[in-house]
């Protein structure tokens, strides 16, 4: 999927009613496999594989329809999702896959109004999708040490539109946090456990403590220093996901999967 500048005010907008309008972001779908991020603007084409096709001519078009590039070959018009486009990130860092993004937002309770503090940036995937989720009035604080992968991911926010929902700060979580009565702490940098007492100073009674490591001794430092700090509910997970190959006599797990990402830890802060 190629890299792209959109803007998702734009890929979300209601007025469109569907249409895919000058300027659209488009998703170009031929398969599973194949799809290309692509904006619709007259005068612009897509050279594929699959042949040409001119990007002029999906504007006025629904999103469902198709186009086919002049060797005669069929493109699907979606509307990208927020997974799409973040997908067409630039990244320097290890970032955090779909499956464990989607478990960190369901069991911290992300939402529209959310207050979530998070270290560290890196690329900024987790901070899109953090940000994404708690628009419109909701508020992302982003810690990094590193100003170049900050760089980054202000560039990456940008593209997409979220970057009015997140304060990026060029600070190490471990040394403090500014933010108190926050909804959410969210980490995944190398020594968690560090910024444990900082998470239990920010977080409001209730407040939810998130921890992605890759390894299992992060992961028993982290719990360690969680007990001590009084929280409650400390509990991990890992996330397998495994597709399916469906078809009539020969429907089966794909061969390949994603083996390992990272173990993640969720605690609960309660008032003394
Ligand atoms: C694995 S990357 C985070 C990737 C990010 N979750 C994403 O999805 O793009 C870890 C980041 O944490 C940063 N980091 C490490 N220790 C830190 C600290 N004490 N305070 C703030 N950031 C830190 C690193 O510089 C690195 O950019």
């Amino acid at each position: 999927m190629s890299a792209l500048c959109l803007n998702v005010s734009s890929v979300y907008s209601l007025s469109e009613e569907g249409y895919v309008s000058e300027g659209s972001p488009v998703l170009l779908y031929i398969d599973r496999r194949r799809s290309y991020l692509v904006r619709a603007v007259e005068g612009e084409v897509l050279h594929t594989h699959k042949g040409v096709i001119d990007l002029g001519s999906l504007v006025g078009k629904r999103y469902g329809e198709y186009v086919e590039s002049h060797r005669g070959e069929r493109f699907w018009i979606l509307k990208p999702l927020i997974y799409d486009l973040i997908t067409s990130f630039r990244r320097k860092t290890q970032v955090i896959y779909a499956k464990d993004m989607g478990l960190i937002l369901v069991y911290a309770g992300i939402g529209p109004g959310s207050l979530v503090v998070e270290g560290g940036t890196g690329s900024g995937f987790l901070t899109a999708i953090l940000a994404y989720h708690v628009r419109p009035s909701g508020r992302v604080y982003s810690y990094e040490i590193r100003e170049e992968f900050l760089k980054l991911a202000k560039r990456n926010l940008e593209s997409v539109g979220l970057l009015e929902y997140v304060e990026l700060k060029n600070k190490d979580i471990t040394e403090g946090i500014d933010e108190v009565g926050v909804d959410v702490v969210v980490l995944d940098l190398a020594t968690p456990w560090k910024a444990v007492p900082h998470a239990h100073r920010s977080l409001r009674g209730g407040g939810v403590f998130v921890s992605f490591s890759p390894t299992i001794e992060q992961v028993v430092k982290t719990s360690e220093a969680l007990s001590q700090y009084g929280f409650i509910d400390v509990w991990t997970i890992e996330v397998l996901v495994r597709e399916y190959k469906v078809k009539k006599g020969e429907t089966r797990p794909e061969m390949r999967m994603v083996g390992h990402t990272g173990y993640i830890t969720f605690a609960r802060k309660i008032l003394d």
